[in-house]
């Protein structure tokens, strides 16, 4: 039975959109969380999926200004890419930090502050929205093609090489939801027409995104199962809450094929409280239930033909909204290493609340579930 009534959870999601819509920069970025000390800086992966969000609610102009402001960070930082590229070409080894940042400041620059920072999948994420966004509400591609063309040139490059993971740690593995990413950007803009009905991409650029594709498509299927799920890297037996992202929306896998239902089983039965764990042994603020995850769940949930789970995800979600309606990264409840919190709150203070991608993610699972 539901425990929350369903004009609340409309209010949320009202209230969720509106808050969204304030914190958006005046350039177009989403900062990760307004009052989280290192979370003033928008990451593309939050961003992407809060993005995502805002246009399947219609709310297009907001989603519009992130991609295009996506697309300004990236055509600034084209000679970069080029030259990273480039010296790849030539065999050169490029040390992490080289690359391009995971998280840039509201304004578009690289932050000074030491980070996590080299992570492939928000490059990946970026050119998925884009595409359904566009799709979605019929939008002109023309002003995206030279950022197109150096996310392309750049995951073609570096999609594969090992890097931070969505939650910023193992920068020594090939994480499965990180290469899921990079397949669905590459996929999303391969054999896409412009809106002249032409090839999006020239016919270089076009043999180099399919041999990668392939590539990925191999690793993934040769690498990142065990047990028939997919795992948290490759070669590892675990699973990551991020796996579902693989299932929905990017569809790496078949979303209702055997390999996609033993993976939603094992992140259900591994790391379902009442919300779900990153992973098991994360001790992120004692490693908490992750709303994000949550409604990952919900989502694939709602589109496997599961209406009920995915509505008590929701319900879930929202009741742990503040009573000012914000949501949190994480909750507390069912935390997997206690001693931990204390560290991180004397470290950066509270978990981060509100998280705008939580926001977004329990946006994107009301309107799943037909609320
Ligand atoms: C999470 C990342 C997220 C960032 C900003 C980190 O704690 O691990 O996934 O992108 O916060 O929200």
């Amino acid at each position: 039975m539901p425990t929350v009534a369903r004009s609340d959870l409309r209010m949320l999601v009202e209230s969720s959109l509106t808050l969204i819509e304030a914190h958006q920069h005046s350039s177009g970025a989403y900062p990760a969380s307004p009052n989280y000390p290192v979370y003033q800086y928008s990451w593309l992966r939050d961003g992407a999926f809060i993005a995502d969000a805002m246009s399947r609610a219609g709310r297009v102009d907001s989603a519009d200004r992130f991609l295009r402001w996506c697309a300004a960070v990236i055509d600034a930082r084209a000679g970069q890419i080029s030259d990273l590229v480039a010296r790849a070409g030539r065999g050169e080894e490029i040390r992490a930090d080289e690359m391009l940042p995971t998280r840039y400041t509201l304004d578009g620059g690289d932050g000074d502050e030491p980070w996590w920072n080299f992570q492939l999948d928000g490059y990946g994420t970026w050119l998925w929205v884009l595409m359904a966004h566009t799709a979605r509400h019929g939008r002109q591609l023309d002003a995206y093609r030279p950022a197109i063309a150096s996310t392309v040139d750049y995951l073609n490059a570096f999609g594969e090489r090992p890097c931070y993971d969505w939650w910023e740690e193992h920068a020594e593995h090939q994480h499965v939801a990180t290469l899921g990413a990079v397949l669905a950007g590459l996929r999303a803009v391969v054999h896409a027409p412009d809106e002249h009905g032409e090839p999006l991409l020239d016919a270089g650029r076009t043999r180099a995104a399919t041999t990668s594709i392939d590539a990925l498509e191999a690793l993934i299927a040769s690498r990142g199962t065990a047990d028939g799920h997919l795992t948290k890297w490759l070669g590892g037996t675990a699973v990551d809450g991020s796996l579902l992202a693989c299932l929905t929306p990017f569809e790496v896998v078949d979303p209702h094929g055997p390999l996609a239902e033993r993976t939603y089983e094992q992140v259900r039965d591994d790391l379902l409280r009442g919300g779900v764990y990153r992973y098991l042994g994360d001790t992120f603020y004692g490693g908490g239930e992750w709303l994000i995850l949550t409604a990952w769940l919900g989502w694939h949930e709602a589109r496997t033909g599961r209406p009920d789970e995915a509505l008590r995800r929701l319900d879930w979600i929202a009741a742990q909204a503040t009573p000012d309606g914000h949501l949190p990264e994480q909750v507390s409840g069912s935390t997997q290493y206690p001693e931990y919190i204390a560290e991180w709150t004397e470290r950066w203070g509270p978990v981060a609340t509100p998280l705008l991608w939580s926001h977004a993610m329990f946006v994107t699972l009301a309107l799943e579930v037909g609320l």
